[in-house]
């Protein structure tokens, strides 16, 4: 994600949640490479999807994933996903972990789709809804399994294997 990405950005953000993320917050994301990193899909000129990772102590945070509402249920969610796991596996993080919605129940699919579990929640973790968050965590993603499940995901998305 570069600042020029940042309209399109902030047009699915505030289409896709309630308390949307600010230019400034997005901004100044970008200006820490050192534990943050927001990845972009895009068609042509047009943003349709992005994501965003905070990484440190040898775990990573998605922080941020959403698909334009004209883009969606067309995997672009899930290679943006997967396109930050892998960014968590080249940097050699354990796991990562991310909150969700409790209604949220399509991400919560796709995450588990992706080999995260529900190991917590956090009461009234949105405050301006008052919602619970689910917290979901992938421990160990050198385990054998999650592994194969990466790569089955690639195989079905028409990418390469690692
Ligand atoms: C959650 C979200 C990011 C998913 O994005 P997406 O691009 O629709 O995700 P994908 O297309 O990869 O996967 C979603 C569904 O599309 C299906 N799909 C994937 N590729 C497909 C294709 N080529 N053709 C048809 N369906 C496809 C998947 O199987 C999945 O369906 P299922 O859950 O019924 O099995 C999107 O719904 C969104 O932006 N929601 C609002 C923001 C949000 O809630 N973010 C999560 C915060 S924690």
């Amino acid at each position: 994600m570069r600042p020029e990405h940042l309209d399109g950005v902030l047009a699915i953000e505030r289409h896709s949640f309630p308390s949307p993320w600010t230019r400034t917050a997005f901004a100044s994301h970008l200006q820490h490479p050192e534990f943050a990193k927001y990845l972009v899909a895009v068609r042509g000129e047009q943003v349709i999807g992005y994501t965003g990772l905070f990484f440190g102590g040898g775990q990573g945070q998605i922080t941020n994933l959403a698909a334009h509402p004209d883009y969606r249920h067309q995997g672009i969610g899930s290679r943006l996903l997967l396109a930050s796991i892998d960014y968590c596996i080249v940097l050699g993080l354990q796991g990562i972990s991310l909150e969700v919605r409790v209604s949220n129940e399509d991400a919560q699919t796709l995450y588990e789709r992706f080999g995260f579990a529900k190991v917590g929640r956090r009461k009234g973790y949105y405050q301006e809804t008052g919602e619970d968050a689910y917290v979901m965590c992938v421990f160990n993603l050198d385990n054998q399994e999650e592994v194969a499940k990466l790569n089955s995901i690639r195989r079905d998305l028409g990418l390469y294997e690692c």
